[in-house]
């Protein structure tokens, strides 16, 4: 690689890493070195390196020194498994289409108001029925803004707050978009590891005594494990956090009424905290559309920010969220989905409970099941035209091998097959270990 500038320098990395010339985790060689190979001083190869660094395409660490990034923000890195012909695909952690209310219909009936430029940002409606949500789950909701999705509200409130090289406290496992969009951030990631009650409060102390100034936390349906806060875990978790009162809580309710437990929040009382609410999982992803919530600074931040470039969040998306929520058919459809998938959720995890496979998943639209080999089982499962998800982009630090199998759509007699064939597919593994 030659380059005559910074900025070509960081150009022919760039084009490297989107041409997969340059993977992920790749180290880079020192800067002196590099200085010599590409025939740029010193200086300058530094210059390109903070660039890169603060596009997240790569990350320096003290003792690790500088690498590609996992997830670097160039082209489609992150493309979603092949699903062969005929194959049955688990993998993808989407809600069942049957389960989303009828967005063409709510459509004809929604009659969005004709908006121009200068007006409110949020309709005055939405905000008081989103706020009354939040109330009622115990979301300290005064101050509250519209955004465009619940990742884009998470990336929204992080650069109101934080910089490159800050650490930030992640779950693990945890949602691999999200660390994607950490990284792309450059924020580093301190993993807390999680049981089916959510983060693990010593393992969050650990974080916060290495630095990590944010924390960012699922209360339930966690992505992938299907954790859950309960009552005693919230506690737990705040109290921890009370140890650090600058530190920035944000919660990430990616699934709102369908996820299948009760909210437990960590937020109450603190000085900096957002906390977000998507409508993808019960109303549609392509809504793309959450009510973020947080104290008056991060909302005015957030909101601020949001006016200089997009401007608000279509009144055309708001006018049908708030259609769909006003109507009581959605909303008995919405209890129904929840239902249906806690039921689907849990015949799997009690099916492979009786071939012998221990997997939790008290929440949310996926179970995580623990492998060795999670190539081999993947491959194996593919032969029987099974596509379940690696865990590997889900894990960090120590978590354990394991997949991710999406139980959203899954009938009761694929349940039965499938945990049939996942018990054959492990046991050469188990019979190896205890023999
Ligand atoms: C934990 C978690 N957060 C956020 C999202 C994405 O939410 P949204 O589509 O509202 O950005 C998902 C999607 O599955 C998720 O699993």
């Amino acid at each position: 690689m030659r380059a005559s500038s910074a900025a070509e320098l960081v150009e022919a990395v760039e084009a490297a890493v989107a041409g997969g010339t340059l993977a992920p985790g790749e180290r880079l060689p020192s800067v002196r070195r590099m200085a010599a190979a590409v025939g740029l001083s010193p200086v300058t190869v530094a210059t390109a390196v903070a660039e890169l660094r603060r596009r997240g395409l790569v990350i320096t660490e003290a003792r690790r020194g500088t690498r590609i990034g996992e997830g670097p923000p160039v082209g489609s890195l992150r493309a979603p498994l092949p699903v062969p012909e005929g194959a049955r695909d688990l993998s993808r952690g989407n809600p069942d289409p049957a389960l989303l209310p009828d967005l063409r219909a709510a459509m004809v009936r929604a009659r969005p108001p004709l908006r121009l430029y200068g007006e409110l940002p949020a309709m005055p409606e939405l905000t008081r029925i989103a706020r009354d949500q939040l109330q009622a789950d115990g979301i300290p909701a005064e101050a509250l803004c519209v955004v465009s999705g619940a990742l884009d509200g998470i990336e929204r409130v992080l650069q109101a707050h934080l910089r490159p090289g800050d650490r930030v406290a992640v779950e693990s496992p945890g949602y691999a978009a999200l660390f994607d969009l950490l990284r792309a951030q450059g924020l580093l990631l301190e993993p807390v590891a999680v049981d089916e009650r959510g983060m693990r409060p010593a393992e969050l102390a650990g974080a916060l005594a290495r630095g990590a100034c944010a924390a960012i936390i699922t209360p339930r349906g966690q992505n992938p494990t299907g954790a859950a806060l309960d009552a005693r875990r919230a506690a737990e978790l705040a109290a921890v956090l009370a140890g650090s009162p600058g530190t920035l809580v944000i919660e990430d309710d990616h699934l709102g009424p369908v996820a299948g437990s009760e909210l437990h929040t960590t937020v109450t009382g603190r000085e900096r905290w957002a906390a977000t609410r998507s409508v993808a999982k019960a109303l549609g992803p392509d809504l793309r559309l959450a009510v973020l919530a947080g104290d008056a600074q991060t909302v005015a931040r957030v909101q601020g920010r949001q006016q200089c470039g997009p401007g608000w969040v279509s009144y055309v998306l708001q006018t049908l969220v708030l259609e769909l929520w006003s109507d009581p058919q959605v909303q008995a459809q919405i209890v129904r989905a929840r239902e249906v998938y806690a039921e689907r959720r849990e015949r799997l995890v009690e099916a492979l409970l009786q071939q012998g496979v221990h997997a939790h998943a008290p929440s949310g639209l996926n179970v995580w099941v623990p492998v060795d080999d999670e190539a081999g089982v993947i491959g194996a499962l593919l032969q029987r035209r099974w596509v379940v998800a690696p865990g590997a982009p889900f894990r960090l630090g120590a978590a354990a091998p394991a997949v991710r199998v999406t139980t959203s759509t899954l009938s009761a007699p694929e349940a039965e097959r499938l945990s049939e064939d996942l018990a054959d597919v492990l046991a050469p593994t188990r019979w190896a270990r205890s023999g």
